[in-house]
């Protein structure tokens, strides 16, 4: 079957349409098309996402991201009109402006295509994302269970444990910042471009020991890399950021090289955290699979560390992650979630989608 699938739910207007295929042991996605229309450029002087400013933006780009998304599938008005057996939506977690937009522009397609539709949650989006690469041409993966998957991005950090494809357990969250979050923040701190993630990953990438004094020894901390469970918390480790950049400068002793040592240690403690907790989960459930998935995920020193650390640690088990294009925000993640809530009878009528703004993944 072809689903067509719509996001919104932050800054991203992305509208995918996949060929759906197989059942929930065996599901095999296409991807005929995934077109993203980013805003970074719009929310990059706020340091952040300005809702009304999202919510103006999708409604703008809607209908050219959907214009582009049919050319992009080779499909024409009649195809579509024919041949989408299904529309999925992001109805939640999100910004309530940004969801409201792509969830009626969905529900005007279903009321006039006459398609059922399906809601998705968008964090299952980003957890089936595994599922959707392990589709693609050149990227093998197989996914065995029990499975141990660690959802970060800008708004969540979360640690799953599935005994199957639909039996999906919180194991645990973060208490405040998202991982994703503490990048962005920190990033802002040291006067880099939104999103953090990837500028801080560059200037680390830069940073050589050499470029320090060696009298100069700081260490972030790495918040409850210790505590007895799987939860996390960021929002320490930004603060001490802040009044470190704080001493440094009233020290002068602040200079390019230090900004590039702060990425660097910054970065460590947040894949340290995330890497010890998602191995702790895997040891204590005796995880055959471990996978990662949001936007966080396409940082490679987390994806250096996890692997490396489920090979020492656990070697029974195998370590994936999605492909690039499907960790940060898109439409087609939404589609293969789209798909797997259809597998489970999950359809509806357009008169009763909503958005829910606070979705968790067992509501
Ligand atoms: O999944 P996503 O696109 O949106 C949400 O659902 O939140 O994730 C966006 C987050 C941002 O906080 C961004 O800084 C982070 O993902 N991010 C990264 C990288 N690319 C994006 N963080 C670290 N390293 C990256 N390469
Ligand atoms: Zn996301």
């Amino acid at each position: 079957m072809k689903i067509l699938a719509i996001e919104t739910s932050c800054d991203d207007t992305s509208i995918a349409i996949v060929d759906c295929q197989g059942d929930l042991n065996n599901l095999q996605f296409t991807v005929l098309s995934n077109v993203i229309s980013s805003q970074i450029k719009i929310h990059q002087k706020f340091g952040g996402v300005v809702p009304n400013l999202a919510s103006r933006e999708h409604a703008k780009n809607i209908l050219p991201v959907l214009e582009s998304a049919r050319r992009q599938a080779k499909m024409s008005y009649q195809q579509i009109a024919r041949e989408i057996d299904l529309i999925a939506v992001t109805i939640g977690p999100g910004l309530i402006p940004s969801l409201l937009i792509g969830v009626n522009f969905a529900r005007s397609l279903s009321y006039f295509l006459n398609k059922p539709m399906v809601e998705v949650n968008h964090l299952a989006g980003h957890l089936y994302s595994c599922w959707l690469s392990a589709s693609q041409k050149n990227y093998h993966f197989k996914v065995e269970f029990p499975l141990v998957t660690l959802l970060v991005s800008g708004g969540h950090t979360q640690l799953y444990y599935l005994k199957n494809i639909t039996d999906i357990q919180l194991m645990g969250e973060t208490r405040d910042d998202a991982s994703g979050e503490c990048f962005d923040k920190i990033a802002k701190i040291l006067n880099l471009g939104y999103p953090g993630g990837p500028e801080i990953a560059k200037q680390a990438s830069q940073f050589k020991s050499s470029m320090l004094n060696s009298k100069f020894q700081v260490r972030l901390p790495r918040p409850m890399i210790n505590s007895n469970d799987y939860d996390f918390s960021f929002a320490g480790l930004k603060t001490a950021v802040l009044y470190l950049v704080e001493k440094l400068k009233k020290q002068k002793l602040y200079n390019a090289s230090i900004k590039k040592y702060i990425c660097f240690d910054a970065q460590e403690a947040v894949c340290e955290v995330l890497t010890y907790k998602t191995i702790k989960l895997a040891k204590d459930v005796k995880a055959k699979t471990i996978l990662i998935s949001g936007g966080v995920s396409a940082n490679q020193r987390l994806r250096q560390m996890l692997k490396e650390k489920t090979e020492q640690k656990l070697p029974q088990a195998a370590f994936y992650a999605p492909e690039m294009n499907f960790c940060t925000d898109n439409a087609a993640m939404i589609a293969s979630a789209g798909y797997i809530n259809f597998l489970e009878g999950k359809t509806t009528n357009w008169k009763k989608v909503d958005a829910k703004p606070n979705l968790r993944i067992h509501d």
